[in-house]
């Protein structure tokens, strides 16, 4: 009796302290608009594309009615340079009025009445990025503020806040105010990838207790070269970063630039495929009022997405790295699976052929078979033992994403 109720009082004194939100059990998924939109502030002049509620009312419609919620996009996130550029008379930040007449509430009962959910940015420190308002002194008004507005998911940047040690501090105190508002609010954090900046160690398990999702690394630009050394990082910190990812709990290489200026097709696919073994977030940052269907289908293929999303939230690692090859293997929830992407990062102007051996794949098997689906061909191959070799051609900046299924599961699912 005593012993349970002493346990009890651990057990409550733990949840007030860490966030306890339950949310995130698999990444998130939706739209973030800094990537492409950034700071365009002068509606006068672009209309179409400053930050504006209408700018994210046309997502949330696009999100709807092109089939992305369908898919699982369900956040609308709101980045920097909302705010007006003063607090109110009682100390709460406001909607930049013109941009945002109908006040973050009234955008945020839009989005909701699309079946959708509103993300917001602070910062850490007095100042945003781009030097709007940021949350610096009024953490816990802030975070009432936000509940209030219904907004469902946080990202708190802090690249103002030049004393990086007081993170380890600011980020959890945060964390502790948006519990206590009782509305379960998404918390991404940028804490590490500032400390990481600044080479203050990173203690990855006191992230975990307060983060739901958080940066580790630079933001990503549209390009493919940005892309390359995001997935490079993610695998030369691979042992740091694959333990404390897990439902709850993701590492966020920042946005999908699929469908913006920069990327072909092929690579357009690779982002995809790593950002699903990565278990990153899938918030896209891009027009979807004016991306092209080969783009499109790329990030509504609904088997990378069920690879991304698997319940087991493992995030992959890089097991082979030859040349310009390099294989990436997630363990998925269901006996026996596994997605494994084989990237060809390398520019020679041809197809390569590759020829892998099965063991060097980074799976497991009971059976001793597998087949292999390649989720963007929608090909099937049969039979592969796990002393054979895996042959597959792929055309330079490209991936061939497979999930490979222990054979005789397989057939007993198809049936
Ligand atoms: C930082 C963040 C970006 C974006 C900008 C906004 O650079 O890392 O993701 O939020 O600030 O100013």
């Amino acid at each position: 009796m005593w012993a349970s109720a002493v346990l009890l009082v651990l057990l409550g004194s733990f949840g007030a302290n860490a966030l306890d939100n339950g949310l995130a059990r698999t990444p998130p998924m939706g739209w973030l608009a800094w990537e492409r939109f950034r700071c365009n502030v002068n509606c006068t002049a672009d209309p179409k594309n400053c930050v504006s509620e209408k700018l994210f009312m046309e997502m949330a419609d696009r999100l709807v009615e092109d089939g992305y919620k369908d898919a699982g996009y369900e956040y609308v996130n709101i980045d920097d340079c909302w705010m007006a550029k003063q607090r109110d008379a009682n100390n709460k930040l406001y909607a930049d009025p013109e941009r945002f007449p109908s006040g973050i509430k009234g955008l945020a009962d839009y989005i909701h009445s699309k079946g959708l959910k509103l993300g917001i940015y602070t910062a850490y420190g007095n100042f945003t990025c781009q030097g709007y308002p940021a949350s610096g002194m009024h953490l816990e008004l802030d975070a009432q503020t936000f509940a209030e507005w219904g907004v469902d998911m946080l990202k708190m940047d802090g690249c103002k806040q030049m004393d990086r040690h007081t993170m380890k501090k600011g980020y959890p105190q945060m964390t502790k105010y948006l519990n206590a508002t009782g509305r379960p609010i998404l918390f991404s954090c940028s804490w590490p990838d500032y400390e990481r900046g600044a080479g203050i160690p990173i203690n990855y398990t006191l992230v975990a207790e307060n983060c739901n999702i958080w940066r580790n690394y630079v933001d990503i630009q549209d390009s493919w070269q940005s892309v390359l050394s995001i997935i490079d990082y993610y695998a030369k910190e691979q042992d740091t970063l694959v333990p404390v990812a897990g439902p709850g709990n993701f590492n966020d290489p920042d946005m999908l630039i699929i469908g913006d200026f920069s990327l072909s097709v092929e690579q357009a696919k690779a982002q995809m495929a790593m950002w699903a073994i990565l278990a990153a977030p899938l918030l896209m940052s891009n027009d979807l009022r004016t991306i092209t269907p080969e783009y499109r289908d790329i990030l509504l293929n609904k088997d990378v997405i069920a690879i991304s999303q698997d319940n087991a939230g493992i995030m992959g690692k890089r097991v082979l790295q030859n040349g310009s090859i390099e294989v990436w293997t997630k363990k998925l929830t269901g006996i026996g699976e596994f997605a494994t992407a084989i990237l060809n990062v390398g520019d020679y102007g041809a197809p390569i052929n590759v020829s892998i051996p099965l063991v060097d794949f980074g799976v497991e098997t009971f059976s001793g078979v597998f087949d292999i689906q390649d989720v963007f061909l929608q090909k099937d191959y049969y039979n592969y033992f796990m002393d054979g070799n895996f042959d597959i051609e792929i055309p330079p900046n490209s991936v061939a994403f497979l999930h490979l299924y222990p054979s005789d599961l397989r057939k007993l699912k198809k049936k």
